[in-house]
């Protein structure tokens, strides 16, 4: 029956896990002209099958079926041949018909499943979000995500944040600025099977690494790469944090805007600040001031105040959400650049935003959510 001229065996899958080796027996084996058996139709194939003395080849588990039949495969005229195939191919048995060649055909599968071995199964990648570093200010799933990653890929702060992992899990940190070579050293262990995540701070999509996932997966054009199970999985930003921690700033329309002229001209800066100016947005600025980027900030923050009243409410807050955590309600006639640095993010307010005492020292600010010849409309 394992020659080609033999009756085809009943191809029977018994769970979505063995769908892979089914494939791999059908494209190893078609001189045998192999089919899995639609559900809806298995226990009328197999009684057919059986009783035209086709041999029948299990992959996974199907026992409650297999349990039911199995008194007229060994009563039935004709003495049945089944093979049982584990769902990952990793194991052949020959369960009825020794005598009938059902050792023959499993030394046939299990030679075939050797000569094609399994394609390696994508992976997941999830570029997730750590939040500003609290832990309780870190989302659930992203949690989930953590646990269950076996890479973590990243900057060595944010691994460091991620962490502590388990000796299982594997981190590959870098103080590497290039975050293309992470974003496709983390696509390459995905698509190899791995299960990888990417960290950032904050939020992925928010000047961090969902983008340049993106961009490298848009960039190879790699089918093993768009196969992989991706997921952007997003964290509180800073702004939002910070905004909690000082009220609500942000309470009406605002914008991010990052100060770094690493990857865009200093005058396009310039332009998106006095069009959020003119547009009397609430501004977070991020990437504020950095030793290589000394003079940045007090060039924006001279270009607002042509904008904007001195009374302006700003709000700096450093390392938000870390042991290190500083906050500081000011204005924009009294803030000056050496109060802040990287690590510290800057909120503007509109010509709206307003503070006022806060009980036990600092104030309190807040957007209103109208404007006054709104109100009441
Ligand atoms: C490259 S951006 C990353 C932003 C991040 N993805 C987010 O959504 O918060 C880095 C900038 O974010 C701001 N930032 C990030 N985390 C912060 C925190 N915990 N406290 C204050 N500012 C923070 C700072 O302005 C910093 O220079």
């Amino acid at each position: 029956m394992t020659s080609p001229a033999g009756p085809a065996p009943v191809l029977v899958v018994g769970d979505a896990k063995g769908a892979g080796t089914a494939e791999r027996l059908r494209a190893a084996l078609p001189d045998l002209a192999l089919e899995p058996v639609p559900t809806d139709r298995l226990a009328q194939v197999l009684c057919d099958g059986l009783g035209a003395g086709r041999p029948v080849i299990f992959v996974g588990a199907l026992e409650p079926l297999f349990i039911a039949l199995a008194p007229s495969l060994v009563s039935g005229e004709r003495p049945s041949v089944v093979v049982a195939v584990a769902a990952d191919g990793s194991q052949v048995t020959p369960v009825l018909g020794l005598a009938q060649g059902a050792d023959v055909l499993a030394r046939r599968l299990e030679q075939a499943l050797q000569s094609q071995p399994p394609s390696p199964r994508p992976g997941r990648l999830a570029v997730i979000g750590l939040g500003p570093g609290a832990p309780e200010l870190m989302a659930p799933a992203v949690r989930d995500e953590l646990d269950r990653a076996q890479d973590i890929v990243g900057y060595t702060t944010y691994v460091r944040m991620a962490g502590p992992f388990r000796p299982d899990q594997r981190t590959l940190d870098s103080d590497n600025r290039c975050e293309m070579d992470r974003a496709r050293l983390a696509l390459r262990l995905a698509a190899e099977g791995r299960h990888v995540v990417v960290v950032s701070s904050g939020d992925p999509g928010i000047f961090a690494m969902a983008t340049a996932v993106m961009e490298a997966l848009e960039q190879a054009d790699e089918p093993a790469w768009r196969a992989v199970d991706l997921a952007i999985l997003p964290g509180i930003s800073a702004a939002q944090a910070a905004a909690a921690r000082a009220g609500a700033p942000l309470g009406h329309d605002f914008c991010i805007i990052s100060l770094s002229d690493n990857l865009k001209p200093w005058s396009q800066i310039e332009r998106r600040l006095e069009h959020a100016a003119l547009g009397d947005f609430v501004m977070a600025l991020y990437n504020p001031s950095s030793k290589a980027r000394p003079w940045q900030l007090g060039q924006a923050l001279d270009l607002l105040r042509r904008y904007r009243a001195p009374a302006t409410p700003v709000v700096l807050g450093r390392d938000v959400g870390r042991p290190a955590e500083q906050l500081t309600a000011t204005t924009l006639g009294e803030v000056w650049p050496e109060q802040v640095d990287m690590r510290t993010v800057v909120i503007v307010g509109s010509s709206l935003t307003r503070q006022f005492r806060r009980d036990g020292g600092g104030a309190w600010v807040y957007t209103p959510r109208w404007y006054p010849e709104a109100e009441g409309a």
